[in-house]
């Protein structure tokens, strides 16, 4: 009998990784195609990365053309795709109006990792170097390495792995009381996810963002906002934290921003900037030329002001599907999130709604232990979201 082709990953690889036995040999837009010529519709977009879509060929062109130039050249040496994309990201952001600065890396955890590194460079500079304590929240996740995983607020990524970096203090989300307390003379920084997305797809509530902002107003500390799943369009705007009224110094982004080649990236402030100097961290592929050239491809594209309002009608339109149909199926709970970074509970078991959904031939994925989470391409069509609300009538109504 012939082998299934997720039976030579699971021999090959190592087992990280829950996958679906599905050969995709193609992508164009919001659809895959697989090696027996079934047709998906994408509402995974690649775990948030794919924001226009597969095979987009505004970035396929870009990628070539920069291909034929040069692939890499380390950070030795300035690059006209890093400089142009830097310009892009801070000129989308206050980040820009406020002088501040773009560092570039590959993937979120870096990003992240270089945050942390930053806020603690930034005090010690200052001569307060006991200020190395970063609160952050419960069910956020920031990344898997050391760092990054420090700051996650979920047990279930650290179990196993030995100690966590020191000097990280957990805070129950949206609760500003508890987040009073938890600053203190040595605090560093606040670290959020300004929509918890793998957790659960939680929002914060305004007060909460006002206790943020007078926190940093009143102890000095600094704010790290990690856009790396909510930003560069996916809520709707380019900063969800700026979209929200949260003042940070540091803002980390990924996914998206590499047009679908992996790039990551933290944008920080003058002040932090000036505290910074050659040697103090590094990357050698960080910034790479052809993903800075793939993601300012892509960047020129979702920023404009029609795609962004694009993203919040088709926010609206599947929020509404997807009340009507918790109106219909008992099992469904509460709709949250923005943009198209939204969420439904579920008292069925996600994993096999996610099947059932797969067999209907939509692509849809899990947040926390209870939410079904939808991040569709921000260049989804009415008539795309239209299908896919059809296609969980489908799978929803063949639960008892
Ligand atoms: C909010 C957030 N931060 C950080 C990360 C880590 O990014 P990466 O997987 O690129 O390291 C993720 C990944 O899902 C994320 O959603």
């Amino acid at each position: 009998m012939k082998k299934s082709f997720l039976s030579q990953d699971t021999i090959l690889m190592a087992p990280l990784y829950a996958k679906a036995d599905i050969n995709f040999i193609k992508g164009k837009g919001a659809r895959l195609f697989d090696s027996k010529g079934k047709k998906y519709l994408d509402f995974a977009s690649g775990l948030a990365v794919n924001a226009l879509g597969h095979s987009h060929p505004a970035i396929t062109k870009a990628i070539k053309k920069q291909s034929e130039k040069f692939l890499h050249l380390s950070n030795l040496y300035p690059n006209e795709p890093q400089i142009k994309l830097a310009q892009k990201m801070l000129s989308l952001t206050k980040f820009g109006k406020e002088k501040g600065k773009a560092f570039f890396c590959n993937s979120g955890t870096e990003a992240n990792e270089a945050a942390i590194k930053f806020v603690r460079k930034y005090f010690f500079s200052k001569g307060e170097s006991n200020r190395v304590e970063i609160i952050t929240f419960v069910n956020s996740f920031h990344g898997r390495t050391y760092g990054a995983l420090s700051a996650t607020g979920q047990e279930k990524f650290k179990t196993g792995f030995g100690e966590m970096l020191s000097g990280f203090k957990l805070v129950e989300w949206n609760n500003a009381e508890e987040l009073k307390k938890a600053v203190c003379k040595n605090t560093a920084a606040i670290m959020l996810e300004p929509i918890v997305a793998e957790g659960g797809i939680l929002t914060p509530s305004k007060k909460f963002i006002k206790t943020i902002n007078e926190i940093k107003k009143q102890n000095g500390c600094l704010v790290i906002a990690d856009e790396i799943q909510a930003g560069l369009g996916r809520c709707g705007a380019i900063s969800c934290s700026e979209l929200f009224g949260i003042n940070a110094d540091i803002t980390t982004w990924a996914k998206p921003l590499g047009g679908g080649l992996p790039l990551g990236m933290a944008l920080i402030s003058a002040k932090i900037a000036e505290c910074l100097k050659p040697g103090d961290h590094g990357t050698t592929f960080g910034g790479n030329p052809v993903a800075c050239a793939a993601g300012l491809a892509a960047l020129e594209i979702l920023s404009k002001p029609k795609f962004l309002a694009n993203v919040r009608e088709r926010s609206a339109q599947l929020r509404d599907g997807l009340e009507a149909l918790a109106k219909k199926h008992k099992f469904l709970g509460e709709i949250r999130g923005e943009g198209l970074l939204l969420g439904i509970e579920t008292q069925k078991p996600v994993a096999d709604i996610i099947a059932a959904c797969r067999k209907q031939g939509l692509l849809v994925l899990r947040a926390g232990a209870n939410v079904l989470r939808f991040l569709p391409p921000l260049a989804a069509t009415k008539s795309e979201v239209k299908e896919a609300l059809g296609k969980l009538e489908a799978c929803f109504s063949s639960y008892p």
